[in-house]
């Protein structure tokens, strides 16, 4: 089969079987063609929650089909590759987070959407990188035990002086690989460039930024600015998306490095066979995780 002769039967049979199809950004454009909606994981959120069809596919990483899941336990949700996981969604047990909770009494657990269903029903609030900021300023308590990225937390750390923060020592490892050298490098190469990027990368890294935001912030960014160069520091597929939205513009990755091999590992086919059902997973959550995760996620959407 051609590329397009299976993009044509997805689109038939998504149609055919009332299913919704989400892709994170970072999805290959194939995969973009036939969803329903593209977004950061704040939008793709929201829309899993809204969607009319009795099913999901989200083209992204479990923790995303997860909060898919917790949000609408009537519908039936899907990951069409199982491998594709999220390495800082899983590095933090429920155990670590209640440790951090007895040493820091009388904190408010903040988590990034970022993590399992399962450490979400432990905290209080659940944040993406676009709404983390706006929303932990109405946190009342003195202390906010933020998990599991301590450099998206810095980010925020810097609007909240008065707060004290506690972290626990995670993060995105590919974000993680962005230097400071890697900077002085790509503005060396690029001196014309604006330089874009996202929270999860380190502060000596971020501290050097015309613009910081999460992935949608970052495509409007580049789409409205009159710039015409732009040095890209997220996931690598950002570039390319943004060089098919803008073909008279210029943007460069920041670092061969900034690749994710989890967002990366769904296919056109997995959708396909997701949709066939002979492929793909089934989210299923226990009632628990599904009522104790909903709290914090629906705080979210709601603020
Ligand atoms: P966004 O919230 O920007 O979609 O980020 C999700 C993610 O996994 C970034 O690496
Ligand atoms: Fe997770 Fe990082 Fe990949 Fe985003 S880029 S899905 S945070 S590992």
């Amino acid at each position: 089969m051609t590329v397009k002769e299976v993009q044509e039967e997805i689109i038939r049979l998504k149609k055919e079987k009332d299913v919704c199809i989400l892709a994170h950004a970072y999805q290959d454009q194939s995969i973009f063609e036939v969803a329903d909606y593209i977004g950061d994981s704040f939008g793709l959120s929201v829309q899993g929650r809204d969607a009319d069809n009795s099913s999901i596919i989200m083209c992204g990483v479990r923790f995303m089909a997860e909060t898919c899941k917790v949000l609408s336990p009537e519908k039936k949700v899907y990951l069409p590759n199982p491998v594709a996981g999220c390495p800082m969604a899983e590095q933090m047990s429920v155990e670590d987070v209640r440790k951090l909770k007895e040493e820091n009494p009388g904190s408010a657990v903040v988590c990034y959407i970022n993590t399992t269903s399962e450490l979400k029903t432990e905290c209080d609030l659940c944040v993406t990188s676009s709404s983390a900021r706006r929303l932990m300023k109405g946190i009342k308590e003195d202390t906010i035990i933020f998990i599991p990225d301590p450099n998206l937390g810095a980010y925020v750390e810097k609007d909240l002086p008065d707060k004290k923060f506690i972290y626990f020592d995670g993060g995105c490892p590919y974000h993680q690989r962005a230097t400071y050298e890697d900077v002085c490098n790509a503005k060396k190469a690029h001196p014309d460039a604006l330089f874009l990027v996202h929270p999860e990368c380190h502060p000596e890294v971020t501290k050097e930024a015309d613009f910081v935001g999460a992935t949608t912030a970052i495509m409007d960014y580049a789409r409205e600015s009159d710039n015409k160069e732009f040095i890209i520091g997220t996931e690598n597929s950002i570039v390319e998306h943004l060089q098919y939205d803008c073909p008279d513009k210029m943007f460069y990755p920041l670092s061969v490095n900034l690749s994710c091999d989890n967002m990366r590992v769904t296919s056109l086919f997995d959708i396909y066979n997701t949709l066939r059902g002979v492929g793909g997973e089934e989210i299923i959550l226990d009632k628990e995780i599904i009522d104790g995760a909903s709290k914090c996620i629906n705080r979210m959407i709601e603020g």
